[in-house]
């Protein structure tokens, strides 16, 4: 089986119910696991290894102040030293992210995730799902946000990770982590 796995950030709990939304999709075809980035941003010699040997690797962080959170910069900037070796070139590679704005800047965190995607070589899946933006739209609808690039999720500023995305974002990661896993089934 193909093998995916999920690295992300999360600081209030609202991204990791993202990241098991993507996790779901994604383990209807592969073996997909989640990483947890700590608070500290330094992660284990074991999520290396498991990244060096993915078919897809999806980065996931909340947006914090326009852009992905620094513990998860710290892990990308820490992926460094596999860019000198090429040791992701041609895997594929997903993002997705939370913020408590509709809009929130959201873009920029998935445009940094195909920014840092694109320096090691990856091929980028993006979310390919048709935009629920007609008057009958509701929050229940997959990719209501009308994201192109990645899995986005809005959590209310005073939400509790449980009350926090809507069930439209949450089917929206699980169909995105089935995409990832469709392309990296191909290619396993
Ligand atoms: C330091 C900080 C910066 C934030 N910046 C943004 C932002 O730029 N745009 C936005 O919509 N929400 C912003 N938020 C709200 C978070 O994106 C939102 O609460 C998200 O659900 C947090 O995810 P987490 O619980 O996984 O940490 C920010 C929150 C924090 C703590």
């Amino acid at each position: 089986m193909a093998r995916i796995e999920i690295i992300y950030f999360s600081g209030y709990g609202h991204t990791v119910k993202q990241a098991e939304a993507v996790l779901e999709g994604a383990s209807d075809l592969a073996d997909a696991r989640l990483w947890a980035i700590p608070e500290d941003g330094v992660v284990s010699d074991e999520l290396w290894e498991a990244a060096d040997a993915a078919d897809a690797i999806v980065f996931g962080s909340p947006t914090y102040m326009g852009n992905a959170a620094w513990q998860f910069k710290r892990f990308a900037d820490d992926s460094s030293k596999r860019w000198f070796t090429a040791a992701w070139a041609d895997k594929f590679a997903g993002g997705f992210t939370t913020s408590a704005s509709l809009v929130g800047d959201k873009g920029e965190t998935i445009n940094y995730f195909k920014t840092l995607a694109g320096q090691h070589g990856m091929l980028w899946v993006p979310l390919a799902q048709m935009p629920a933006n007609s008057l009958e739209s509701t929050a229940s609808d997959a990719n209501r946000l009308g994201g192109s690039g990645g899995a986005l999720a809005v959590a209310p500023a005073d939400a509790s990770p449980e009350q926090g995305a809507s069930a439209g974002d949450m089917t929206s990661a699980k169909a995105y982590g089935r995409r990832i896993a469709e392309f990296a089934a191909k290619a396993a």
